[in-house]
């Protein structure tokens, strides 16, 4: 809150631990609302750089879970027609939203170059992740 700079250094530190310690996880990043804006903006992230770094609700992967407030699992991101293509090597994306006393405020952004790696326990554990991020937000 009075620190914007540590908290998001702190952020940056999750993405890269998840990045560096799960073989599957191969782009890991933080989208947030965009103030009083219909639309998402990333914060930080680890991994290749994207184009997509604001994204109105409703669009694509991230955009659909701003306004669902559900888990999105995604096997294979080529049978999705309301997908954004960030890097022509990733396979399969998980996002999971990130509540602050019951608001859907932002949401965790998975990418892998594997095809249908996620299981339900990668689901338990980012939203146990998003739990542990919203105490410091
Ligand atoms: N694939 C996402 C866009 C964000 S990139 O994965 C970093 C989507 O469809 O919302």
């Amino acid at each position: 809150k009075n620190n914007q700079q540590s908290t998001t250094e702190r952020l940056q530190m999750v993405c890269q631990l998840l990045k560096d310690k799960i073989s599957y996880y191969d782009w890991v990043g933080f989208y947030f609302r965009n103030g009083d804006k219909e639309e998402l903006k990333l914060r930080t992230f680890a991994g290749l750089d994207t184009d997509h770094k604001i994204i109105p609700f409703g669009k694509g992967i991230c955009g659909q879970v701003a306004v669902s407030n559900e888990n999105f699992v995604v096997p294979d991101v080529q049978a999705q027609d309301n997908y954004i293509a960030c890097s022509v090597s990733v396979k399969s994306e998980i996002v999971i939203p990130l509540f602050k006393d019951g608001e859907n405020i932002g949401q965790i952004d998975i990418d892998s170059d594997t095809t249908d790696p996620f299981t339900e326990k990668d689901e338990r554990f980012l939203e146990f992740v998003n739990q542990e991020v919203a105490k410091i937000l």
